[in-house]
């Protein structure tokens, strides 16, 4: 018999995919061969998001899915927010898992696996707030830029969000072991980090702030390209923003989550700031940094919204004109704060229908007439991956994150090129190669 084999399946935001990338990394050194489909893995895991109820639904139907993919002796396990969120209720549910396990238990893989595989079922779901999972290998899915985790949990408590609940406590590693991590990954050939964190930018070791952090990854030999996700607005100190704006390997693109442009929703919601407080941090960051691209996540229907406050959303988003934004329906979570407001608060499912749509037309014509702009002007890219539509199309993206389709073929991954904008399909664009510029050399 040659080794066991697991196969992973990751939903949810980035952070996510470097857990599963930890996860594998683990399972791997404990002998297991990672595959690229369920189809009789001896493991599957389905690394699951809680932050809407449609994300739930998802995984619940796809557990259903995979478990004909399952042969005699294999195990399905769940872990992730869902897994943290619902616990014992998922063994319940679905009587083919028999593993379910939260974000800070993955150390504890190898030997819940092995004892799954021998029939016992296990439920994983205690904090822990030393756990970085500094000692894993992580086994990577992308070959051109590395997640790196540098903040696990969240002490924030926006009324309508789960992910307090899900991963714990705000927590941050060790500057050191960021560098460290980030050297490791300019030896393995990548040139592009994106630094993870629930909040990023209030990262804090005990001895260093968010613009040590940056600054530190930002001169490590090698690094081209630094990104962070997702910031805080209150946490962009002056410090933070002038690391940004003085280290040149920092891109030119925040994602700054607004949530909503009226200053009694954000009150509502516990953000913590007014929309004023909001574009100010906009014009701050933009003084600073005068060429930046800002995106953002905004929910409407949140409870009490009226049409008035929707309207103020839909001028701020004008006002700062982001250059693309994530757009949500207020999805109710148990045991969230918002789930306590009075019922006659909550906004009909047809009105927060409509007013997403308003939203994302007023989002797309606002960047549709900027992208005109750009068309014919030359940008720096760094191709990513290829592109899923089209054949010899490749995914690249400028350093203010802006998606640009090129010619081209899997030989040209991870190379920076000066391509020429030639066209745009709503928040996409289309370029020509101008110049071909040679990867930088290996480290080491
Ligand atoms: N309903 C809808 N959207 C939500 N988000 C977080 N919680 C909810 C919820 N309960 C959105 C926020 C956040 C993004 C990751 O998901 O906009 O920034
Ligand atoms: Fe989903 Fe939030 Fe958990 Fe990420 S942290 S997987 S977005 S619930």
């Amino acid at each position: 018999m040659g080794q066991p084999t697991v196969y992973i399946e990751t939903y949810g935001c980035q952070m996510n995919v470097s857990d599963s990338e930890l996860m594998l990394g683990k399972l791997a050194s404990a002998g297991y061969t990672p595959v690229d489909g369920p189809e009789g893995a001896d493991v599957i895991l389905v690394n699951t998001c809680a932050i809407r109820d449609h994300a739930e639904q998802r995984v619940i139907g796809r557990l259903g899915e995979l478990k004909r993919h399952m042969r005699k002796g294999s195990v399905m396990g769940v872990t992730g927010c869902m897994a943290q969120r619902l616990g014992p209720q998922l063994l319940e549910k679905a009587k083919h898992v028999s593993l379910v396990i939260g974000p800070d238990g993955y150390r504890a893989l190898p030997q819940l696996v092995e004892s799954a595989r021998h029939g016992e079922r296990a439920i994983l779901t205690s904090f822990d707030l030393e756990e970085h999972y500094e000692d894993f290998t992580p086994r990577r899915f992308d070959r051109v830029k590395a997640w790196i985790p540098v903040q696990r949990g969240c002490d924030y408590r926006c009324t309508y969000c789960i992910v307090p609940t899900t991963r714990g406590s705000e927590r941050s590693r060790r500057l050191d072991d960021v560098v460290r991590e980030t050297a490791g990954v300019v030896a393995e050939g990548m040139s592009e980090v994106v630094l993870l964190g629930q909040t990023v930018n209030s990262y804090n070791d005990g001895t260093h702030d968010f613009a040590d952090l940056l600054r530190a990854v930002g001169s490590v030999d090698g690094i081209r390209r630094v990104r962070y996700t997702s910031p805080h607005p209150n946490d962009f100190s002056e410090r933070v923003i002038q690391a940004m704006a003085e280290v040149p390997t920092v891109c030119e693109h925040v994602h700054l989550p607004m949530q909503s442009g009226s200053s009694r929703m954000l009150k509502r919601m516990l953000r913590r700031y007014t929309r004023e407080g909001y574009l100010q941090c906009v014009e701050r960051i933009r003084a600073a940094i005068p060429n930046v691209s800002l995106t953002t996540d905004i929910i409407v229907g949140f409870p009490g919204e009226t049409d008035e406050e929707f309207e103020e959303t839909l001028s701020a988003v004008r006002e700062v004109g982001f250059m693309d934004a994530f757009t949500f329906i207020f999805s109710p979570r148990d045991g969230t704060p918002a789930t306590r407001l009075p019922a006659e608060l909550s906004v009909p499912a047809e009105v927060a229908g409509e007013r997403l749509q308003r939203l994302v037309e007023t989002v797309r014509s606002a960047t549709r007439e900027r992208n005109m702009t750009l068309l014919g002007t030359r940008h720096e890219v760094l191709v990513e991956r290829e592109a899923k539509r089209g054949e010899a199309m490749l995914m690249s993206r400028t350093r203010d994150f802006k998606t640009v389709l090129v010619p081209g073929d899997a030989t040209m991954l991870g190379q920076y090129l000066t391509v020429e904008i030639t066209g745009t399909t709503g928040s996409t664009f289309t370029g020509s190669v101008v110049r071909e510029r040679q990867p930088l050399p290996m480290a080491g």
